[in-house]
């Protein structure tokens, strides 16, 4: 009997300071047996070197749409086919308003263009740019051209603020990568199911705020359990301390307009399921300084 074929990813890290994080995740895609070939952008350069993802993917390094060598070897068409998968991460503001607006001005950008793959992508960006009018219109126009979003989420960023933004950790990226690569033959196959889960936090100043005591174990279960049937769930989850169920993609918001603002982003789905205790109050200002 023939041994199943490979499967492979095509990596593009962006120019983000959590590129360094995509080593990461070529290390726990090889480890699983997974091909991979990466793709750097000119700003990726900066922050991880050619050499250190070579040397994790075993593989050449394409960075230069007009290189010879590279036409002659593998055209980028070609290139941008070679893989199961097209997975962006980081992906940069300036990557995801690329891919919306159809600009094809470097060698990523033209492989996302051409690909006849699913394209993944792992957000990562200061909380403004995130949350920047723009940037929101272009999660939107990618999730309704059927890009796959993990992330990003919530924490302290390497800018020293804190919010939404942080690129989902290679782990999670992994799991997502391992499920699209190997569907689970279910009653949900190919269908969206959008959720919300957990309590929002509602801030009255820096310190103090109103939330509820949802633990968000419903939601997650019932999401693991839609994931178990073969449907891309995206989990839009207020804070909990909950580990993403295998093959979810959780997007961590705070307050119930993140909610808001994250559901509309990852529309269109088949199903949508409300499961977050969302807060029914929130202050009409937050004050500057925490209130005695
Ligand atoms: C130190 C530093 C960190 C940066 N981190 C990010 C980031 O996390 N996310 C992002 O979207 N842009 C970030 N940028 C800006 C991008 O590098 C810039 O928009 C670049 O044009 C992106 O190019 P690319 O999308 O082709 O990789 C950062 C820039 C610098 C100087």
């Amino acid at each position: 009997m023939a041994a199943p074929a490979q499967k492979r990813v095509l990596l593009i890290i962006g120019g983000g300071i959590a590129a360094y994080k995509s080593l990461s995740l070529i290390r726990l895609l090889r480890t699983a047996g997974v091909g991979v070939r990466v793709v750097l952008t000119d700003a990726a350069k900066e922050f991880v070197t050619p050499l250190s993802a070579g040397a994790l993917s075993n593989d050449k390094v394409y960075s230069d749409l007009f290189d010879l060598n590279d036409e002659a070897e593998m055209g980028h068409i070609a290139l941008s086919r070679s893989a199961d998968l097209v997975v962006v991460a980081p992906a940069t503001a300036n990557m995801m308003a690329k891919l919306a607006t159809g600009l094809a001005d470097d060698l990523a950008s033209t492989l996302l263009l051409a690909t006849d793959k699913r394209v993944m992508m792992a957000p990562a960006m200061n909380v403004r740019m995130w949350h920047h009018g723009a940037t929101q219109r272009n999660v939107v126009t990618l999730n309704g051209d059927g890009v796959i979003m993990v992330g990003p989420e919530e924490g302290d960023m390497a800018c020293g603020e804190f919010g939404l933004g942080r690129m989902a950790e290679p782990e999670t990226i992994f799991k997502a990568v391992m499920a699209q690569l190997n569907p689970r033959m279910g009653a949900l196959n190919g269908k969206h199911v959008l959720m919300t889960a957990g309590p929002t936090f509602e801030p009255l100043d820096p310190v103090r705020g109103i939330t509820n005591r949802s633990s968000g174990k419903q939601g997650y279960a019932i999401a693991e359990a839609l994931a178990g049937e073969g449907a891309k769930v995206t989990l839009i989850s207020g804070p909990v301390s909950l580990a993403t169920p295998e093959g979810v993609a959780r997007v961590d918001v705070r307050t119930a307009l993140e909610m808001f603002d994250a559901v509309h982003a990852h529309l269109p789905a088949d199903a949508f399921i409300g499961v977050a205790a969302v807060s029914d109050w929130r202050a009409q200002t937050v004050a500057a300084d925490k209130q005695k």
